[in-house]
């Protein structure tokens, strides 16, 4: 493909996806595909020779579109979502244009020096602890994601606590992580892959609001002592995935300063709150983490993937993960003045996605992102009072942010009915969870161009639904 050839098709793709954007509210949310479809349209073989590009933009109209479930559409309220905006789907483009591969700082040094700034910055427009800037001892770093994020804050706190033997020897068998019952699988997966096995991680009962119970937790913590274990990870999240419970972070703090113990402020999806001042309590105790992070991929209009993760010492980090083969040294790493990401997690390799980070900031601004934010909050509190005054549904907990979670009381099986029914109607998009034993639905209101009247349709559509199925 020639420059020119490049320019043209380029103009094409921008208009498709403006069109795109400008009718994904009518398309239905969920895709109606079924298993195997896409597949049974495909044909059996690569082509032999380059097609054109007209026949590959009917494709995609024809066969993939009916295949996407449509995470932009301001009508999607399931699980949490996957947000994105113009400047942040330009710098992915740009990023792909320069195709940069920003292993080191000599690979790229934009690259590097971009993130840690954007990263710098984000610190103080999120009101976070100075010492994980990167001018201290600490610093930040984009991953692909906060699985990603919670593997390598595991891996550094393994190593911290068996004096990095375990990178050269494995584990032992002795090591200990806790959670909540209400902690992502992904820390689940990180245990596992960390090599402390499953079974060496514990988790912690919570209160009436699906916060960690730091009692339990100290109590667990002393028992696994006295059995001769060594506990050295505790991760805490700020807006666990179920019902956005914010885990009691300064009480578990303490507990992790006095005992030892690394911990991790999972924030993936409510950290972009802080933003907003006003809801910046949500971080009390952060100052007490070794790590956190959130996800910028999810409420903060930058398109998938996109995690910022930060540590307050960053050389536990890297001498966790570095590796320095002969083919990758070079006079800047030598020299000792540079950052190399390659350091800073798993894969060699990385993207060029502080641009598009950087685009969004920039694009906004700080007070233009908080608008957002503030208007998906607001949103959430008022079908929180629509449901508070309803009678047929109640919440399940206060919102504390941009989650409703809410039920029909008319108990589990109409529950599911209602969600699926409505899910099937491609009008609306959402999901369940499972709080104090009862099925619960979530509603996430987080899409960048959600307003009120789609929060407004949404609700009335359910109450009409379940009107339909409790008369059935
Ligand atoms: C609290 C929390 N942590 C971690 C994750 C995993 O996110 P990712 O897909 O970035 O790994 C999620 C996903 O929803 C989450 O809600």
């Amino acid at each position: 493909m020639t420059p020119e050839e490049f320019r043209l098709r380029g103009h094409t793709v921008i208009d498709w996806i403006a069109d795109y954007q400008e009718r994904v509210e009518t398309l239905p949310v969920l895709s109606r595909s079924k298993p195997g479809e896409l597949r049974a349209a495909l044909p059996e073989e690569p082509p032999e020779t380059g097609e054109d590009f007209e026949a590959v933009m009917r494709d995609l109209d024809e066969l993939i579109l009916p295949g996407i479930t449509h995470w932009q559409s301001p009508n999607f309220f399931a699980y949490f979502p996957a947000n994105a905006s113009g400047p942040s789907i330009l710098g992915e483009l740009l990023s792909a244009g320069l195709g940069v591969q920003g292993m080191l700082w000599a690979t790229s040094p934009a690259c590097t020096e971009l993130e840690t700034h954007v990263l710098d910055w984000l610190v103080g427009m999120l009101g976070l602890p100075e010492k994980f800037r990167s001018d201290g001892e600490g610093g930040g770093v984009i991953q692909d994601t906060a699985s990603s994020a919670a593997l390598c804050a595991l891996l550094a706190a393994r190593e911290r606590a068996t004096d990095f033997l375990s990178d050269e020897k494995g584990c032992d068998g002795r090591l200990v992580a806790y959670a909540s019952t209400q902690t992502h699988s992904s820390v689940e997966k990180a245990v596992r892959i960390a090599g402390l096995g499953s079974s060496n991680l514990r988790l912690i009962e919570v209160d009436d609001n699906y916060s960690m119970r730091p009692d339990l937790l100290a109590k667990q913590i002393r028992q696994d002592r006295e059995a001769g274990l060594v506990p050295c990870f505790v991760c805490a999240t700020v807006g666990t995935t179920s019902s956005l419970a914010v885990d009691p972070v300064p009480e578990i703090g303490r507990i992790c300063r006095d005992e030892g113990i690394w911990l991790h402020v999972d924030a993936a999806m409510a950290g972009t709150a802080a933003l907003c001042p006003e809801l910046r309590q949500i971080n009390d105790g952060v100052e007490l983490a070794d790590s956190y992070c959130f996800n910028p991929h999810k409420w903060m209009f930058t398109n998938f993937d996109c995690d910022c993760f930060y540590v307050a010492d960053r050389a536990a980090l890297i001498r966790t993960l570095t590796v320095l083969p002969e083919y990758l040294r070079n006079r800047p790493t030598e020299s000792g003045a540079v950052i190399d990401y390659r350091d800073w997690h798993i894969p060699l390799g990385r993207r060029f996605r502080a641009l598009k980070l950087w685009m969004v900031i920039r694009h906004y601004g700080v007070e233009g992102l908080r608008h957002h934010v503030r208007a998906h909050v607001a949103l959430a509190r008022e079908l929180a009072g629509w449901i508070t005054g309803s009678e047929d549904f109640e919440l399940a907990i206060e919102p504390l942010l941009n989650l409703v979670c809410f039920r029909h009381r008319g108990g589990d099986d109409l529950n599911m009915r209602l969600m699926e029914e409505l899910n099937d109607g491609g009008k609306i998009y959402l999901t369940h969870t499972k709080l104090g034993g009862r099925i619960t639905l979530r509603f996430s209101i987080g899409q960048t161009n959600t307003e009120r009247r789609h929060v407004e349709d949404a609700w009335r559509l359910i109450t009409e639904t379940a009107d339909g199925l409790a008369g059935d």
